[in-house]
């Protein structure tokens, strides 16, 4: 693509975002659909969040992804927040307003969506979700708001897991989330799950770690969703395999987290095909992905 005096400007503020994969989500988009569009990386200072969004009002910028650690930090900074994004406290898109920015979480419908294309449901859903950190209290929320029958939610801390299931239960006006210390699994029902990993443990470079060893808990568990994709398997994702079960990365997740952004800057709509061309494009980054 030939940049030139009508080429828009979209990108990424966080700190640090020299390892991002976005960049290479919507420039392969704005490719396949023709759009003269570039996304790049915008690193921001600590403190420095609110004149980075009225900069970026002011240059014109189209949308904006924000990363770790601003995205709670740049709510106060919007003129609008999408409800789904408001209750979470998170927000990861911001769309472009006559005066401002409204704010997304697509991280969430990203992972929704992520689930889906791999035929994994929520409603009616018996589910464990590992970690009350912001990660996993977004996907408490979504797993709320998407009918899930029951969350377990397993923390190592189980104060922070009691205050996040207070907070969904109370928005979703439903019993949905019941906490439970980590090792207590074994008082979980006897049945099998729907288990999302959602703490940072596993995650490059700790790549030999796991929040939980005991193969009992991964008996229980038929389909196993980490968020983390670096590295490509995670321990959590070897053990759910080794005892029969399907599990998967959290790289889709990111890919539609970005087609969905993708998606509200420029009114279109990503098909099944060209999701698939994107991430052909973000496996091809990690060397031990299958083919
Ligand atoms: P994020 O924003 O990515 O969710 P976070 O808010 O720092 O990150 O949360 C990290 C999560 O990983 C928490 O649930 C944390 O458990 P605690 O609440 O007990 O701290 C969990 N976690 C981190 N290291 C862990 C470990 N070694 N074992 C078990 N859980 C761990």
């Amino acid at each position: 693509m030939e940049i030139n005096g009508k080429t828009r400007t979209c990108g990424l503020i966080g700190n640090p975002v020299e390892h991002t994969l976005s960049p290479m989500i919507h420039n392969t988009l704005a490719k396949l659909f023709g759009h003269n569009l570039v996304y790049v990386p915008f690193p921001v200072e600590t403190g420095r969040v609110e004149e980075a969004v009225t900069g970026a009002s002011a240059l014109g910028i189209l949308g904006l992804n924000v990363t770790v650690p601003y995205k709670s930090e740049v709510i106060p900074c919007l003129r609008e927040v999408d409800s789904l994004a408001a209750s979470i406290g998170a927000v990861n898109t911001l769309v472009r307003l006559s005066d401002g920015y409204k704010g997304y979480n697509t991280d969430m419908e990203g992972l929704y969506r992520a689930m889906t294309a791999e035929g994994i449901r929520l409603a009616g859903e018996e589910i464990i979700l590992l970690g009350a950190g912001g990660a996993s209290r977004a996907v408490a929320y979504l797993c709320a708001v998407k009918e899930a029958k029951r969350v377990y939610l397993l923390n190592r801390t189980l104060d922070k897991a009691q205050k996040v299931a207070e907070e969904v239960n109370r928005c979703a006006g439903r019993e949905v989330i019941q906490p439970m210390p980590l090792a207590e699994f074994d008082s979980l029902p006897d049945q099998k799950f729907l288990a999302i990993q959602g703490t940072s443990v596993g995650l490059y470079p700790n790549v030999e770690q796991a929040a939980i060893w005991d193969e009992a808990f991964y008996r229980r568990i038929h389909t196993g969703f980490d968020l983390i994709y670096t590295p490509w398997e995670t321990v959590f994702m070897k053990l759910v395999r080794k005892n029969g079960g399907q599990a998967y990365n959290g790289l889709k997740m990111l890919l539609y987290q970005g087609i969905i952004a993708y998606e509200l800057w420029n009114g279109v709509e990503v098909s099944e095909k060209e999701a698939q061309i994107v991430y052909e494009a973000l496996k091809s980054h990690f060397a031990s992905a299958p083919d």
